[in-house]
């Protein structure tokens, strides 16, 4: 990829738990040649705990709490692949400093292919309690809005982590040609 503006922005990847963030990031970051971290790692980190224990011991408010300064914290560093927790960028302050800050892709894939995604690990508290592609639908009404107002929008339901992490570099070029 050529030296532009591009190379100024840190690449924020959104979207609904499963939708590939983690994985399809870190591959986005090897091809971009710059640092890759996760969000939930580093609250992680932050707090010495598992999300699921961070859930349990202080509350879905306190992580959301610790998820915005982290959020903040990252997007303050140098240029880098963040991927964000499904839950992130319905914050209306998150998603005005990634505005002004970043680059935001939104990983789009239906719900029965992150419900079989998300089956493969139990560590999301917001799916334990009921059928988790009821959860993933009500989750994607209520998130959709926030979600649209990503600057590119990437099909991940189909297709290889690799083949995503493609597809993103490919619409990051097409956005610096437009320009
Ligand atoms: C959440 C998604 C999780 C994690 C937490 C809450 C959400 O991250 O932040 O369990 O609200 O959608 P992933 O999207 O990486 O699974």
């Amino acid at each position: 990829m050529t030296r532009t503006a591009l190379h100024d922005h840190t690449i924020v990847l959104i979207g609904l738990m499963g939708a590939g963030k983690t994985t399809v990031g870190r591959r986005l970051a090897a091809a971009m040649d710059r640092p890759f971290a996760d969000a939930d790692h580093e609250i992680e980190r932050a707090a010495g705990r598992s999300v699921s224990e961070i859930f349990e011991d202080f509350g879905e408010a306190a992580f959301r709490d610790g998820e915005r300064r982290v959020i903040a914290r990252l997007l303050d560093q140098p240029p880098m692949v963040l991927a964000l927790g499904g839950g992130a960028f319905v914050d209306p302050d998150t998603r005005t400093l990634i505005a002004n800050k970043a680059i935001s892709i939104w990983l789009q894939a239906d719900v029965e292919t992150l419900a079989t995604r998300v089956a493969r690990r139990d560590t999301r508290p917001l799916l334990r309690d009921g059928n988790p592609v009821e959860i993933l639908e009500r989750l994607l009404e209520t998130r959709q809005p926030a979600y649209a107002e990503a600057d590119i929008h990437i099909d991940a339901s189909a297709g290889t982590h690799q083949a995503t992490a493609d597809a993103i570099i490919a619409a990051l070029k097409d956005r610096e040609t437009q320009k």
